[in-house]
């Protein structure tokens, strides 16, 4: 997605190693032993940046979680990242996020509701419990994953913020670019990054306001310390380090929609029939599987259409991707 490479990070910038060690939580080294790391992923580790390993949350099973998938490894899941604001690279999120002070956090609700509120993040956290639900996790760059989330229905949330009748979408804003722990670079879009949903889509069960990952808080380079996750469409969809949900009543401005529309439509389900302008999106390589099995199938919503297809009755999805 990449449209201008950053600058190489200045070497005043690399995280001294007293910092790194100090902070709350710890490495990833910590979490080497996690079950599903496969033992040449451990070997990777050894080699591993700092990248933070979470607190506990305690989660109860879902009737959401996709069964029979094989979660993807905990090493992957947080190397193989995109969050712009971290830099472009695919790495460059597990080595920046350091930066991000997770707490104190809060989330604004605001727009059409009968009460506009501002949520502290633990609060948030203690809202619903927490559920873990594995879905399959969609690029538009056509690679996949598999990750076992943690969180809640986001229509948990809607309904305790009471929308008005006149909301019809809800647009989601990222950390403020005037956070000091963002770095100055131009990663050639434009900040806060923005994502929106339609309020049906929203309010789908399926759709999930996530506060971890294997059990643990959501690593910093996942989006802590909230994101969203939309497990039938595209990852882009997925807003990370959420401190804004605005009620709205028109199709909301989202990051990579203005930026590049005849590329990222605001729908962007995940459609194996609908090619990206420069790339096919009918196979997807599956990150971290074995060389004969990293080439599979896109899945029509990305598998989920038997929960969510009715959303889009009577829509042209080639027209609306
Ligand atoms: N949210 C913010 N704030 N900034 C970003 O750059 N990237 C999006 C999405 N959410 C992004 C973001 C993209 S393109 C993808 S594919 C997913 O986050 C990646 O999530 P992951 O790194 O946890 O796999």
């Amino acid at each position: 997605m990449a449209q201008e490479k950053m600058s190489e990070i200045p070497a005043s910038e690399i995280t001294p190693k007293q910092i790194y060690m100090n902070r709350r939580k710890f490495m990833a080294a910590a979490v080497a032993g996690a079950a599903a790391l496969a033992s040449d992923r451990a070997m990777h580790l050894a080699h591993a940046s700092p990248v933070e390993a979470a607190e506990a949350l305690s989660t109860v099973k879902s009737q959401y979680s996709t069964p029979g998938l094989t979660p993807t490894s905990l090493f992957d899941i947080t190397h193989y990242n995109n969050f712009y604001e971290f830099g472009v690279d695919k790495d460059d999120p597990a080595k920046n996020a350091w930066r991000l002070k997770t707490r104190p956090w809060s989330v604004k609700v605001e727009g059409l509701v009968q009460q506009e509120r501002t949520f502290d993040i633990d609060d948030l956290l203690k809202l619903r419990p927490m559920e873990e639900r594995v879905y399959r996790f969609r690029c538009v760059e056509a690679w996949s994953m598999v990750i076992p989330w943690a969180g809640y229905s986001l229509s948990e949330l809607i309904k305790e913020c009471e929308p008005k009748p006149e909301a019809k979408y809800i647009q989601f804003v990222s950390l403020a670019s005037t956070k000091d722990e963002l770095l100055p670079w131009n990663a050639g879009i434009s900040w806060p990054y923005t994502e929106g949903l339609r309020m049906d889509e929203a309010m789908h069960p399926l759709t999930l306001l996530t506060f971890g990952l294997y059990g643990q808080d959501l690593p910093n380079q996942d989006g802590a310390p909230v994101r969203v996750v939309v497990p039938w469409k595209y990852g882009f969809k997925s807003a990370k380090s959420i401190v804004k949900i605005r009620f709205v009543k028109n199709q909301p401005g989202t990051t990579w929609n203005e930026m590049a529309p005849n590329e990222y439509g605001f729908y962007s389900n995940v459609n194996p029939n609908r090619d990206h302008p420069r790339w096919s999106q009918k196979r997807e390589r599956v990150i971290g599987a074995p060389l004969w099995k990293q080439s599979q199938p896109t899945l029509m919503f990305n598998g989920y259409g038997d929960q969510v297809a009715s959303l889009y009755k009577g829509m042209d999805l080639i027209k609306d991707y």
